[in-house]
């Protein structure tokens, strides 16, 4: 376990000062939608952390955002956004992270995000607890809803989509203290996880967004579902991560508006 951490550690700070290091130095911006970009730092920043897992374990499968799946038969797979967060990284607004995952048979048993910006790191091991830089973490107290405050984002498809989560927003903000859309969701998740934000939701993501993320939060005592309650794995595209203590609430109100 401790190869697995030291690696994924060392691909992320090393990925991160790359991305920070290349704010508003940006050479090239392609459109994968009508509002969707990547950037070649998204590529290099990839390509940096897919050859040092590669190099420390070879027959791993690998998943990440901007490239081809690495199927094979081992159990471990490695979920990967080299960078979460791309929007704002192209407008030098300074919220965006690496998130790399490692699941075996399925399950993810270690979780790292780095905000570079911050130098902040957040990892967790299955059981182990999760961990900002080296202090232990722990979501937040904040018992009522009407206290709350959250975090969302909006797919990439949302100007085209029949089902956004614009009726999720606003039925929030009449009920909570404050919503922030921040741009990252792995970050966001994170500080749930940090005690920061109280509660997020989101649909449409993707694994790369929550593979890392869902452990942290899990193992910093916080409850992560789909938007009924029932149980969420990062293939699942809505999530719905609280402290546990507003979780009901949150449910119940994307179940029925109120
Ligand atoms: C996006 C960000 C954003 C979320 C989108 C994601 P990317 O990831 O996490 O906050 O709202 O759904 O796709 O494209 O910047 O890696
Ligand atoms: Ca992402
Ligand atoms: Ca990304």
């Amino acid at each position: 376990m401790d190869k697995f951490r030291r690696t994924a550690i060392g691909a992320a700070l090393k990925s991160g000062l790359f991305i920070k290091r290349s704010v508003g130095k940006i050479k090239e911006i392609s459109y994968k939608g009508k509002i969707n970009i990547v950037t070649d730092v998204d590529k290099s920043a990839e390509a940096m952390i897919i050859k040092a897992i590669s190099r420390s374990f070879p027959g791993h499968s690998i998943l990440s955002e901007e490239s081809e799946p690495r199927n094979n038969t081992s159990p471990y797979r490695w979920v990967i956004d080299p960078l979460d967060g791309t929007t704002n990284f192209a407008h030098a607004f300074p919220f965006f992270c690496v998130s790399i995952a490692l699941e075996k048979d399925g399950k993810a048993i270690l979780g790292v995000v780095y905000d570079p910006m911050r130098d902040e790191l957040f990892t967790a091991e299955e059981d182990r607890g999760a961990f900002l830089n080296k202090k232990k973490l722990h979501v937040s107290g904040t018992k009522k809803l009407s206290d709350g405050f959250l975090a969302t984002g909006f797919a990439y498809g949302v100007q085209d989509a029949r089902n956004t989560n614009i009726r999720n927003f606003k039925n929030f903000l009449m009920r909570a203290m404050a919503i922030r859309r921040a741009g990252a969701a792995a970050l966001d998740m994170c500080y749930v996880a940090c005690g920061r934000f109280d509660g997020f939701w989101e649909m449409d993501l993707k694994p790369w967004d929550s593979a890392a993320a869902y452990l942290i939060v899990k193992e910093a005592g916080g409850r992560i579902t789909k938007f009924d309650g029932s149980k969420f794995t990062p293939y699942d595209n809505e999530v719905l991560a609280t402290n546990g203590l507003i979780h009901r609430d949150m449910v119940r109100v994307l179940s029925t508006g109120r």
